[in-house]
Parts: C-alpha cells; sequence; structure tokens
C-alpha cells in the first residue's frame, strides 16, 4: 500500500499539470506485506505512470493493484491514443517509439528498461491497447508473503486522501453539482452524480459507493428521508458513509441529519479542503 501511495503522490501532481485524473483502484484484501525490490518495483510503475501520462491528452491514468494467485497484479491504464498491434512488441525493445510529438522528450528506454526488470524478478509485462482507446500495461510479479513481518503494517496517514474513492454525489442544482464534483475529482476520487433521491436509491442499491454527499433540500424525497431509506435497507456490516450538504443556515438540521443516519455535515458553499476533510473523517 505505502509503495503504491508514493507512486500516486509522485504522479497526481503531474496529472494536474496537465489537467489528467490520476485514480488509484487496489482490490482489496492485499497482503500487508510482501517481499520484493520495491526501489525496482517503483522505477517500474514510475516508468509506466509517466509514459501514460505523457502521451495522453484527455481524461485519466489508474494504477490498479490487485493479488491473485500468489501473484501482485500491477496495472497502469490510460485513456490515450493507444498503440498499434503491429508495433506493441517492439516497443519494449531498446530505443524503439512510434512516431508523435513527445517523441523528442525520451529516448525509447523506459519499456525495455521495465522488460528487464520484471524479467529479472521472475514476472512478466504485457501491453493490452486499442488504437484512439487507450493502452494497459499489466505487471505480474511473483512475490512472497513474508510470514512474520518485522514490522506492523501501518499505511501512510493520507492513505485516504490519496486512494480514488467511489462517490456518490445527490444533489439537484446542477451548477453546484459540477462545482463539487470537480473538487472531488481533482482530489482524483470517481464521482458519480444523480439530481434526485429516487435515483440516488437505485444508485446506491445497485452500486459499490464508498461514501455518499447528500442535500438536504432534494425536490419529493429530501436527503433526511433519502438517508433513513439508505440505514433501513443496509446490511449491518456494510454501512455507507453518508456527509449531509445543505445551503441551509443555523437552526437544527445538522441535529436531524445525525438522527436520519447521516455522518457528517457541510455547508454551503464548500472548498475542496472541506470535502476531504469530511471523506477523511467518515471514510478513515
Ligand atoms: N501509454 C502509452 N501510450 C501510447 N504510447 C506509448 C505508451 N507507452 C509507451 N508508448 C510508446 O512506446 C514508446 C516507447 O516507450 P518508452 O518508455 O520505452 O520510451 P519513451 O517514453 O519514448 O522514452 P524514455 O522512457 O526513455 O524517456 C514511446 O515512445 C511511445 O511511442
Ligand atoms: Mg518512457
Amino acid at each position: 500500500h505505502a509503495l503504491i501511495y508514493d507512486v500516486a503522490r509522485l504522479e497526481r501532481g503531474l496529472a494536474q499539470a496537465k489537467g489528467l485524473h490520476f485514480y488509484v483502484d487496489i482490490i482489496e484484501p492485499l497482503p500487508a506485506w510482501l517481499l520484493g525490490d520495491s526501489v525496482r518495483i517503483k522505477q517500474i510503475l514510475l516508468n509506466l505512470a509517466n509514459n501514460a501520462l505523457k502521451f495522453t491528452e484527455y481524461g485519466s491514468v489508474t494504477l490498479h493493484a490487485e493479488w491473485a494467485e500468489e501473484n501482485l497484479h500491477l496495472s497502469i491504464s490510460d485513456t490515450g491514443p493507444g498503440i498499434p498491434e503491429a508495433s506493441q512488441a517492439r516497443l519494449f525493445q531498446r530505443f524503439e517509439q512510434e512516431q508523435g510529438p513527445q517523441r523528442n522528450s525520451g529516448s525509447g528506454l523506459g519499456l525495455a528498461i521495465c522488460r528487464e526488470l520484471v524479467g529479472l524478478m521472475g514476472g512478466s509485462i504485457d501491453l493490452q491497447s486499442r488504437v484512439a482507446h487507450g493502452s494497459t500495461f499489466h505487471v505480474r510479479l511473483p512475490l512472497a508473503i513474508p510470514e512474520q513481518p518485522a514490522l506492523s503494517p501501518i499505511w501512510p496517514v493520507e492513505s485516504v486522501a490519496l486512494r480514488s474513492l467511489r462517490l456518490l454525489l445527490v444533489e439537484d442544482d446542477a451548477t453546484v453539482a459540477a462545482v463539487i464534483r470537480g473538487l472531488l475529482e481533482r482530489q482524483g476520487h470517481l464521482v458519480r452524480h444523480v439530481g434526485n433521491g429516487l435515483n440516488a436509491l437505485a444508485e446506491v442499491e445497485q452500486g459499490t459507493y464508498e461514501a455518499i454527499f447528500l442535500d438536504l433540500d432534494l425536490p419529493g424525497v429530501d436527503g433526511f428521508q433519502i438517508a433513513q431509506l439508505v440505514r433501513q435497507c443496509e446490511d449491518s456490516d456494510r454501512r455507507i458513509p453518508i456527509v449531509a450538504v445543505t445551503a441551509r443556515s443555523g437552526g437544527d438540521e445538522e441535529l436531524r441529519a445525525r438522527e436520519a443516519g447521516m455522518d457528517g455535515f457541510l455547508r454551503k458553499p464548500l472548498t475542496g479542503e472541506q470535502l476531504a476533510e469530511a471523506l477523511q473523517r467518515v471514510v478513515a
């Protein structure tokens, strides 16, 4: 986890400078500790993520991690130009590059180095790509789980801030929704927006959201009622954090929101910092 969040921290700055999103998608459970050469693994991820950010002009780059069949699977996906099938194998060789405006900003060594390092670790690297749709580089590393970790697992404190959360935003005002969504996406989160309570309930039922931002004043079923309905339908072991958002000032809304089962409370207008703090509090 620490290694992945380190890479995310370094790459997110680059992504923001280019107007791209950088998402981190960790499929749990990932072992708390693995035995491997963290410096080299980081070098591979940075090479692949730097490429993805370099060649992508619109959209996002996602770093995905999963433990399956005794292997650590890491991948970097982008929504960039893609790589024609005929060139795919060749690009893993030294000094091989496609034509393009970014050609002079590198020497064509990154992928060759990745392939050599992955090979030395007994793993494999593959590319899946479709022209005009993007590319995904898959890295598989056969790493051992240590029997007795030297240290107890300590997550970096910023882990929530660096993870990409799947969030549901329930807000009927399209302009306000666009602003909140923008602030959350800039922090690397995946946001789905709905404008009323019924759609919100349908989303909660089908989706796998990690937190909900819920406007209290909605047409039809209001935020208090939605929160109560969500809590009624929930299993006790899967409680989605709900943060109330309101334009009302003063009054007893905060108390009523808590009574309806909400975990956080924010007043508009909102800043990115307030959203991040609320998430840190309710998701951590
Ligand atoms: N995510 C990607 N999307 C599109 N093309 C890519 C992507 N990753 C690599 N390529 C293509 O593969 C070529 C080789 O990549 P590689 O990382 O080896 O070299 P480079 O990035 O050009 O230079 P260097 O890594 O040495 O700075 C790139 O020049 C580019 O044409
Ligand atoms: Mg490169």
